[in-house]
């Protein structure tokens, strides 16, 4: 009814409708790491997150029984993982269907459980006989859930990218010889039978390095040219992942889907882990992440693809080993502050149920009266059209640009840049920086508008 009623509203309106009603049914998901000895009982957990936040899914490590049942009756989904040591015994079906028993069924359907993971990362850690009974242990887990009758929790396993012999440039990306037609191939073969992603945890984090930072966090660059696809890559992520899919392929199992089990990037670390790790670069790669990811754009060679994405970490979690930076790749900390906003807290309400967290002042905005971006005279073609392709995978707006839009005449790449470029600057703050645009952008007091092509401001 509510479908029906809404193509009577003014079309604008219907589609502001529309988009909040996609958005309110699905969500960027979390990992819910619980190494933390200061962390809140799962039962809070499992209130904030559906009250506080706009967050339907996380992923828990674990069978947790306290959170499994925490989160029964929430709506919010959640994705169990079967611990590696599991792995050989689970390859004898009637062990699969007694693990089902004791450590799923007690909990589901109340607690919406959408993927069981056989394991996490176990071709990057091994041990070798984990590995070799790895696809075996999927098949059995799943045949248990059928013979259970249960049909929509599906079945995958999480991989580091350690599984890629090589990432750059995408197209010339391949599974690593040996895993490659050994375990990928008919995992894959699953993945297709059964209807089921292939989960994998891509971390531009760990390409990181100060030349690339703008590429590695989704701010704007020239971007990286693929010349055998003569596609361009605005950021790291679509990079990994298109060297995924084109691994996939050359597998013969493009056709499968993607999943991301994991990703994400530390506020803080020690000296020599400087300067990636800030609050800066998390707030911009999770909340780039969060953006791509509200957009539905995929990557270049998988446009309009969106990957059933989960961040890692929901809490920063004390008890993590390594550097300061392991235990600092929350969104949260133990008493829910958020560490940054990356647009996933609800409108309307206090963050913190704790003493709220002062926000440093920014900048005051603009008192000479408004300002727009454009670009600089001398910036190339290829500059801007980088700095298109680069907004538009943002997930803003850039129907007005497209035929028939309000901006489309006239249709130089010099006019379509400047409103893109003028509507990233306006959505992301208005900060200067944002209209840098790897120095191909200037601000201009003057209305760029031009008869039916209004500028944001
Ligand atoms: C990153 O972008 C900022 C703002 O556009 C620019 O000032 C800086 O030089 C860039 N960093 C690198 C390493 O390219």
């Amino acid at each position: 009814m509510a479908a029906v009623s809404l193509f009577r509203l003014s079309p604008p309106l219907a589609a502001v409708l529309l988009l909040s009603f996609l958005a309110a049914v699905q969500s960027i998901g979390v990992n819910y790491g619980t190494l933390g000895d200061n962390l809140p009982p799962p039962a809070q957990v499992a209130q904030f997150l559906k009250e506080k936040t706009t967050i339907d899914r996380i992923k828990i490590f674990d069978v947790n029984p306290d959170i499994l049942r925490a989160f029964a009756n929430t709506g919010i989904l959640v994705a169990v993982t079967i611990p590696n040591g599991e792995i050989p015994g689970l390859t004898d079906a009637g062990y699969a269907r007694r693990w089902l028993a004791a450590n799923i069924q007690p909990f589901y359907p109340a607690t919406k459980i959408n993927y069981i993971l056989v394991g996490n990362e176990i071709l990057h850690w091994g041990p070798q006989n984990l590995r070799d009974n790895l696809v075996a242990a999927m098949r059995s887990v799943h045949q248990a859930l059928l013979l259970s009758g249960i049909k929509d929790i599906k079945v995958t396993t999480a991989h580091s990218l350690g599984i890629l012999e090589s990432s750059e440039p995408p197209s010339l990306a391949k599974f690593r010889p040996g895993w490659d037609t050994g375990v990928l191939a008919p995992l894959l073969q699953f993945h297709r039978e059964t209807k089921t992603p292939f989960m994998v945890n891509p971390y531009p984090y760990f390409g990181y390095s100060p030349e690339n930072a703008n590429f590695s966090v989704f701010h704007p660059t020239k971007g990286v040219f693929d010349k055998f696809t003569r596609r361009t890559y605005g950021n790291m992520f679509d990079m990994l992942m298109d060297a995924v899919y084109v691994s996939m392929m050359k597998l013969r199992y493009g056709d499968v889907e993607i999943a991301v089990g994991e990703t994400g990037w530390s506020a803080l670390g020690e000296s020599f882990e400087q300067p990636r790790c800030s609050v800066a670069n998390a707030a911009a790669y999770n909340g780039g992440l969060v953006r791509k990811y509200k957009s539905g754009r995929g990557t270049p060679l998988m446009p309009r693809k969106r990957f059933d994405t989960y961040i890692f970490g929901l809490f920063n979690e004390n008890l993590k080993t390594g550097p300061l930076s392991e235990r600092n790749f929350g969104l949260f900390r133990p008493d829910f502050t958020p560490v940054y906003d990356i647009g996933v807290l609800r409108q309307g309400t206090a963050a913190a149920p704790q003493q709220p967290v002062p926000r440093p002042a920014l900048p005051a905005p603009a008192q000479e009266g408004k300002k727009w971006c454009v670009p600089k005279p001398d910036a190339t073609d290829a500059e801007l059209q980088a700095n298109i392709d680069y907004v538009c995978s943002q997930g803003l707006n850039c129907q007005p640009i497209q035929p028939g839009g309000p901006c489309f005449d006239p249709n130089t790449v010099r006019a379509h840049a400047s409103f893109v470029m003028n509507t990233y600057y306006q959505s992301e703050g208005r900060h200067d920086f944002n209209c840098d645009f790897s120095g191909s952008g200037v601000l201009t007091f003057t209305d760029p508008s031009n008869g039916p092509c209004k500028y944001v401001s």
